[in-house]
């Protein structure tokens, strides 16, 4: 099995413009497969999860141009109505993006597909979306009443319907926003707490019949989505190992270039500013998506406590906060965070884990953790437990302990951040 070891104890120092949004990136293949005409992309994310999407869409005769490492895509739609019955199975991997948001497409197709994935992915909840798509009228068959892939989905004729997104999930509230422009009737989202819009500004941005009043979406049946050009914003999930890293480090001093600020994204940089990080940035671009440039200075942070309403806007985050917290002076609480135990792995255990084992104070909750800050870690052996963001957030504590950190598992990285360890090298400065 893979494994990197990070020598701490260290700092970063220096520039990074981070790789292409994950989000962003799915999205942009599946509304340019959907539209028609030509989209073309700049900054697109070339990592194993983006890649299962492309390789479902290509399997349902989409045509995309995209060389093995370009970060440019080129997609032909055929329009809402020319996705083609697959010839095989659609493997995708580990990305729960990929599964769900497929599902509320596939819900509008009039052929089956079977939608599989990877043993992480088999093990997550799909019961989220199956069971609302279902409603709406699609037939979605798998183990546990459609809970786990692999799923066979055959849609046509659905129906709007009007739903709470209680679980404040971008992926199930996609994709019904998906199924919901192949429905007859309104389909209604209710999102008492936000999660990220994505998929909400490509509606917007395609024509399609979309409005957004208070915390209340509905999209109608689309018969046409337009294709555009646009540079994908840097993924601020990626650039959120480095801005953690930097803000607690003192000695430390990045700027971070090109990279998404969208507000359902930036909860990280709240949280952080909060603990008391030296955290400016400023927007330079506004649409389609906010885009600028972030500027960390680091110093000793304090503890903070994090709630259920702040949690979907930086849900990706936390396994680096926690890592930040450990680190901080006094306790930190985190509640409300539940969906991190249904995470590529659960994410509350491994993280608690792995900090343990290097000398850090954290107790396990149901739907959080408790952490009381410790003044540096040591250096040990820890597990990815097949999860990237474990993984990267596992390098991130090397900045603070006395020797080095092993980190098994690694291969998993390539999911979301292939070129982590390179830019990591490249910021990292020994002490
Ligand atoms: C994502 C939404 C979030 C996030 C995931 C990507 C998306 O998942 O954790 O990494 O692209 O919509 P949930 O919708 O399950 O919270």
């Amino acid at each position: 099995m893979p494994q990197l070891t990070f020598d701490g104890p260290g700092y970063f120092s220096g520039t990074l413009v981070p790789p292409g949004d994950k989000s962003i990136s799915h999205r942009a293949l599946l509304f340019g497969a959907l539209s028609e005409g030509s989209s073309c992309y700049e900054n697109f994310l070339e990592s194993e999860d983006c890649l299962c999407t492309l390789d479902a869409l290509r399997a349902m005769g989409v045509s995309i141009e995209h060389a093995a490492g370009s970060r440019k895509v080129r997609i032909e739609g055929d329009g809402i109505h020319g996705l083609k019955a697959p010839a095989r199975e659609l493997y995708l991997g580990n990305s729960g993006t990929s599964i769900r948001l497929l599902l509320g497409i596939l819900a509008g197709q009039r052929f089956e597909a079977v939608l599989s994935g990877d043993p992480s992915l088999s093990s997550r909840p799909m019961r989220r979306v199956t069971d609302p798509l279902k409603k709406m009228g699609a037939r979605i068959e798998g183990k546990d009443n459609a809970n786990f892939a692999p799923l066979t989905v055959r849609g046509g004729e659905l129906r709007g319907i009007e739903f709470d997104n209680k679980l404040s999930s971008a992926q199930v509230k996609s994709a019904l926003l998906f199924a919901g422009l192949y429905a007859e009737g309104p389909t209604i989202i209710h999102e008492r707490v936000p999660s990220r819009d994505h998929t909400e500004r490509f509606l917007g941005a395609a024509g399609a019949f979309f409005k957004k009043e208070g915390t209340c979406l509905t999209v109608e049946k689309s018969d046409r989505l337009r294709p555009f050009q646009t540079k994908i914003p840097g993924d601020i999930s990626s650039a959120a190992f480095f801005i953690a890293g930097a803000a607690m480090t003192p000695g430390s001093e990045v700027i971070i270039r090109d990279v998404g600020l969208n507000p359902t994204r930036t909860g990280i940089l709240t949280v952080l500013s909060r603990m008391g990080a030296d955290i400016e940035f400023h927007v330079t671009q506004e649409v389609p998506e906010p885009l600028g440039e972030i500027h960390i200075r680091g110093k000793q942070l304090r503890g903070t406590g994090i709630e259920h309403a702040e949690i979907p806007l930086l849900i990706d985050e936390l396994p680096v906060l926690m890592v930040v917290m450990s680190l901080a002076d006094g306790e930190s609480l985190v509640s409300g965070a539940a969906e991190l135990r249904v995470k590529e792995t659960d994410r509350i255990r491994s993280m608690a884990q792995n900090l343990k084992a290097i000398g850090a104070s954290v107790k396990e909750l149901s739907d959080g953790c408790l952490i009381k800050g410790v003044g540096c870690l040591r250096g040990g052996k820890t597990e990815s437990f097949a999860d990237h963001r474990t993984a990267m957030s596992m390098a991130v504590a090397s900045l603070r302990t006395k020797g080095s950190i092993l980190i098994n598992g690694t291969e998993c990285i390539a999911t979301s951040y292939p070129g982590f360890e390179s830019d990591f090298k490249t910021l990292f400065k020994p002490l």
